[in-house]
């Protein structure tokens, strides 16, 4: 079966054809990124005004990449939800339009099951992933969601947790803003936090836990003290924590300590001297307590699973920060030390694509879950 996917939900025209569900033989996507630069930001009407110009000559490069016509097209499936309302509704239509016109079935597809989906995603001719796979722990982590879930099937997700204030991706754009990295920052901050020189145990930054058993998770601490880290803790005495910050501090001496504020003097910001080494080793050890909480909560979603449900097979990961270096390495460790398969994306499919939507759609259709003419574009998603 080959179906046409499609993907609009933020800032990347996207459409990949796929056949049966795991060989990609096209995934094109458009990115916005340049628009968007000068904004700091995804802009939602320059968004979804760029999706419009760019929808069809994108489908079109698909199905030319793929060497295949419309008439081969089985099936059309379209990332419906969650998104940016303006972009989804853009490639929706297009679906729609598409789906009528060639009188083939439109599927409708969940953006964070695809996420989760798109470590299946194979280019022609590979051979796919045969083991079983459920019950699966799935980890979304991408520039809008991170949440953990449980998966018996590709159409049976129970959320466990997820953020309470901002996506991990989201926390490495401003982290990487405050560093004033380039955007988009995220990859920025990962390549040089990679760096032979970076030291990530300069600086004490904050591994959010929450309540103990809590599969939630929360980075909005972690920015800040990013954000204190450069330009000094309002009230506190010294810099950052009492500690001399920055260049002037000799390297493998007194940490910084975010914490400890008791001598906060009300009203007074103390800058540290902040250099282009206290830069790429503040990127290193954001990088380390950020994937550190993120393997914190996926061994737990382990621990706490209910065995009587059956082992778990595999550990399901997508979203824009599985492509991050850190990040692949800790979910590594965890698959070896809990003898689960790691269903990792290749980096090719890690960014928003329209392959996981078409690879997904493969099975919602063969599960009977194609939807009809009246699908709408929904902003949040139907994983909750
Ligand atoms: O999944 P995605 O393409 O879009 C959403 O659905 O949100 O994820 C984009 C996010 C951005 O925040 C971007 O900075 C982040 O993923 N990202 C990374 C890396 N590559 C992309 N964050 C950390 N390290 C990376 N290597
Ligand atoms: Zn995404």
């Amino acid at each position: 079966m080959i179906i046409l996917g499609i993907e609009s939900s933020c800032d990347e025209t996207a459409a990949s054809v796929v056949r049966d569900g795991v060989e990609v033989l096209s995934n094109v996507i458009s990115s916005q990124t340049e628009l968007h630069v000068e904004y700091g930001g995804v802009v939602p009407e320059i968004a979804s005004r760029a999706h419009v110009e760019r929808m069809l000559p994108v489908v079109r490069e698909a199905l030319a990449e793929a060497g295949v016509g419309l008439g081969m097209i089985d099936a059309i499936a379209v990332g419906n939800r969650p998104g940016l309302i303006g972009c989804l509704l853009v490639g929706v239509a297009a679906s729609k339009a598409l789906a009528w016109s060639l009188g083939k079935p439109l599927i409708g597809v969940d953006h964070i099951a695809a996420h989760l989906y798109s470590g299946l995603l194979r280019e022609a001719g590979v051979k796919g992933e045969t083991q079983s796979l459920f019950p699966a722990i799935g980890l979304v982590v991408s520039g809008g969601h991170t949440s953990l879930y449980e998966v018996t099937s590709w159409v049976n997700f129970r959320r466990l947790g997820g953020t309470i204030d901002d996506a991990v991706g989201e926390a490495y754009d401003k982290a990487a803003k405050i560093l004033e990295l380039p955007y988009p920052g995220g990859p920025m901050l990962d390549r040089i936090a990679q760096r032979p020189d970076a030291d990530e145990r300069a600086y004490d930054l904050p591994i959010s836990r929450l309540n103990p058993g809590s599969l939630d998770f929360s980075f909005s601490g972690l920015k800040t003290a990013v954000l204190y880290a450069v330009r000094g803790v309002p009230g506190a005495r010294g810099g950052v924590g009492g500690a001399k910050a920055g260049s002037e501090r000799k390297q493998g001496a007194e940490k910084n300590n975010l914490h400890g504020l008791a001598e906060a003097i009300a009203g007074e910001v103390v800058r540290p001297t902040f250099g282009e080494q206290d830069k790429i080793n503040l990127a290193a050890s954001f990088q380390r307590a950020a994937s550190a909480a993120i393997a914190l909560k996926v061994r737990r979603a382990l621990d706490q699973h209910d065995v009587r449900k059956g082992p778990i097979s595999s550990l399901l990961v997508g979203g824009g920060v599985s492509a991050n270096s850190r990040v692949r390495k800790e979910l590594g460790a965890i698959a070896v030390e809990r003898n689960i398969n790691l269903i990792l994306p290749s980096l090719a499919h890690c960014m928003d694509n329209g392959a996981m939507i078409a690879g997904l759609a493969y099975h919602l259709y063969a599960a009977g879950k194609a939807t009809g003419m009246d699908l709408q574009a929904v902003p949040s998603t139907g994983m909750v």
